[in-house]
């Protein structure tokens, strides 16, 4: 089958269109013909050498992707040939065929485009799990999402209005007109001035409850500063820079804080299996609704996927970067 292969460790320019194995499904699994997949930073790491896929998958690039299932093994039960299915994926998205366990397998919706379905797995899980399970967020609070534009942030956005909570973010200036076309109340333009100062500023002086961050290093004074009693503090990434030089840990306890991070991949297949049920029980109506929706910023066409990159790595996206499969 045709797929991306990474020449060599290394820039964007070393994606290439060429053919590898196509993968044979367990009786558990579904083989499905990709017609789209979706960019994640773990992509772009993946391709430099900095990030190992975990033991058992693909060595190809892609954490998720929309197709037809064109096999289903012995033991599957809920879904069946010429079904359209999308998700999450412990690797192997960038190519002609994937499998995907059937547990982490879900129906695509009939009014989305299989561009639309692929840009969901990934940022919806990965912000679902750290607004829900890790800070259970309540309705009535307050949180605060960092990258507010990032594929995870725009997703975030979303569900935490869905879980009806007031929702800050901080984006570069072009990008914070989209925050608040997609719910968010506040949104700071972290690049113009000290942005814990906007969010007292907006909060009456008295923070958030919850924040997601991906920057972490440089932003964690200013996020323990923002953080009121019982605050909850999400690191899902360390997209800044991962020390912190000098931290008066004595904050934490006075404010009764509670400091945690995460990453998606490790999980267990279990873990995201369920963590996927719950997301989608959860989300299904509002996408059915409209009131939540896939955030695609461009569609690449799959011979673009070094533009695809490097696009994500200058930072121009508003929500996600989608590879059409063809
Ligand atoms: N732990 C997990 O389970 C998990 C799962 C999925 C993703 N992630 C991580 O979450 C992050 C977001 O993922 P994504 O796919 O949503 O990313 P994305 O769509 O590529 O967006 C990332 C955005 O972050 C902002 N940014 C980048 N560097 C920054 C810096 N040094 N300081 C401030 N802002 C910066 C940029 O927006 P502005 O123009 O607004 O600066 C950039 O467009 C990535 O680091 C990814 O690896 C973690």
């Amino acid at each position: 089958m045709k797929a991306i292969l990474v020449k060599e460790p290394g820039g964007p320019e070393q994606l290439v269109l060429g053919e590898y194995a196509k993968p044979l499904p367990n009786s558990d699994e579904l083989l499905v013909r990709v017609h789209a997949t979706a960019l994640n930073r773990a992509d772009t790491l993946q391709r430099q050498g900095k990030y190992p896929p975990p033991k058992d998958a693909s060595p190809l690039l892609g954490l998720e992707v929309a197709g037809i299932v064109e096999e289903a093994g012995s033991n599957c039960t809920r879904f069946k040939k010429g079904d359209n299915v999308f998700g999450l994926l412990p690797g192997g998205g960038y190519a002609e065929y994937a499998v995907i366990h059937e547990s982490m397998a879900l129906p695509m919706p009939a009014h989305l485009t299989m561009e639309e379905a692929a840009a969901i797995p990934e940022v919806f899980l990965t912000a679902y799990q750290a607004l829900v399970w890790l800070a259970r967020l309540q309705a009535g609070e307050r949180v605060l999402l960092h990258a507010g534009a990032s594929g995870v942030g725009t997703a975030g956005i979303q569900l935490a209005r869905a879980l009806q909570a007031e929702v800050l973010v901080t984006a570069s200036e072009q990008k914070l007109e989209a925050c608040l076309a997609l719910g968010a109340h506040k949104a700071i333009d972290y690049k113009a001035g000290a942005f814990e100062d906007k969010v007292l500023a907006f909060t009456d002086g008295e923070g958030v409850d919850v924040i997601i961050d991906f920057i972490a290093g440089p932003y964690f004074d200013s996020n323990i500063e923002c953080l009121r009693l019982d605050g909850r503090l999400v690191l899902l990434a360390t997209l800044g820079g991962g020390k912190v030089e000098a931290f008066d840990l004595r904050k934490l306890l006075a404010k009764r804080l509670h400091v945690m991070g995460s990453t998606l991949r490790s999980r267990t297949r279990g873990y995201q299996a369920k963590l996927t049920e719950e997301m989608w029980t959860f989300a299904r109506p509002h996408f059915e609704s409209g009131r939540i929706k896939p955030v695609v910023d461009t569609v690449f066409d799959w011979q673009e996927v070094a533009a695809a990159h490097r696009y994500m790595e200058q930072n121009k996206n508003i929500g996600k970067i989608v590879l059409r499969v063809s």
